[in-house]
């Protein structure tokens, strides 16, 4: 199976009543160990680029990160993909479509109503021809140190604009405002379920959760019922990296080979976990796409279309 476009994956997980877990993953440690436990407990699974960790990998970001998710995707039987996250840089969107991200985030959280919807279809349109799929925001999820964006009901997706929007952007997903915040929260998040059940009725797209470390099993057992089918999953994450090379250093240690096996090992412990809350697997082959992704894409529109 390999490598699957997004939108298929989240029908997949839309059918099962279930979300697939979307981990950003910035570096070869973070992105086998994902589609290492995918493979083993027989779950599809997603990674996503940050474009904050483009500076890491120079300006060849797009390309290398796109080329180690196709080929880590080439060694696994299950259905995997990879995603840009959180972007409003039209030009880096538009590199990652042409180096074969199948799917992209176009972030207008922020903007008008009608800015969002122009700048999503936008992206949309180009990412479309291209055989790849949008994810839109609307509302905005915060960042949880503030300690009130994750209770600001301003900020919330309002259900009544819900379904326009997707009509009129295009969007292939979209992310939900519903009580969660991005980063370690100070207090624990309650999600607004009614709210989320309303939205899964006012509209056919595909819903994502973001701000997914720290939030509580229960509430997101319910939220993938409820009609949530792709669960952002960041910080923890990078955290654990953090912590293994932390004790690995601290206990005296220098060998940094054996230092990344660790980490490996570490990761993929967490990710058993974590992935059991994605209540489906893949007991039969899953047919590919129409329309199957091209290892590279050429001749994306330059411009700024914006
Ligand atoms: P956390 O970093 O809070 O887990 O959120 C991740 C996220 O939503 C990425 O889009």
């Amino acid at each position: 199976m390999g490598l699957v476009r997004v939108s298929e994956i989240l029908k997949m997980a839309d059918k099962a009543k279930t979300s697939v877990i979307a981990f950003n993953s910035s570096d070869f440690n973070m992105i086998h160990s994902v589609f290492t436990v995918a493979e083993e407990l027989n779950k599809p699974a997603l990674v996503m680029l940050d474009p904050r960790h483009a500076a890491l990998w120079g300006w060849g970001t797009p390309e290398v990160y796109a080329k180690m998710c196709i080929e880590e995707a080439s060694r696994v039987k299950v259905p995997v993909s990879f995603h840009l996250d959180h972007c409003s840089d039209y030009d880096f969107i538009m590199r990652c479509l042409k180096a074969g991200f199948p799917s992209v985030m176009y972030d207008g959280s922020m903007l008008s109503y009608d800015d969002n919807v122009r700048n999503t279809r936008a992206v949309a349109r180009v990412a479309h021809a291209m055989g790849a799929d949008v994810e839109a925001e609307l509302g905005h999820v915060g960042f949880a140190a503030t300690e009130t964006d994750q209770d600001d009901l301003d900020l919330y997706t309002k259900v009544d604009v819900a379904a326009r929007f997707c009509e009129e952007s295009l969007c292939d997903s979209l992310a939900i405002a519903i009580g969660t915040a991005h980063g370690f929260y100070k207090k624990t998040p309650k999600l607004d379920l009614e709210r989320l059940q309303a939205i899964d009725a006012a509209v056919e797209t595909p819903l994502v959760l973001h701000g997914g470390s720290g939030v509580p099993d229960d509430q997101l057992e319910k939220a993938f019922t409820m009609g949530i089918n792709k669960f952002n999953v960041g910080t923890e994450y990078f955290y654990l990296y953090y912590q293994v090379v932390k004790e690995y250093v601290a206990a005296g240690n220098e060998d940094i080979f054996n230092m990344q096996l660790l980490v490996q090992e570490r990761l993929m412990d967490y990710l058993r976990k974590k992935m059991q809350l994605c209540t489906m697997t893949v007991t039969s082959p899953v047919s590919l796409s129409e329309r199957p992704l091209p290892a590279l894409r050429t001749g994306v529109p330059q411009g700024g279309v914006l």
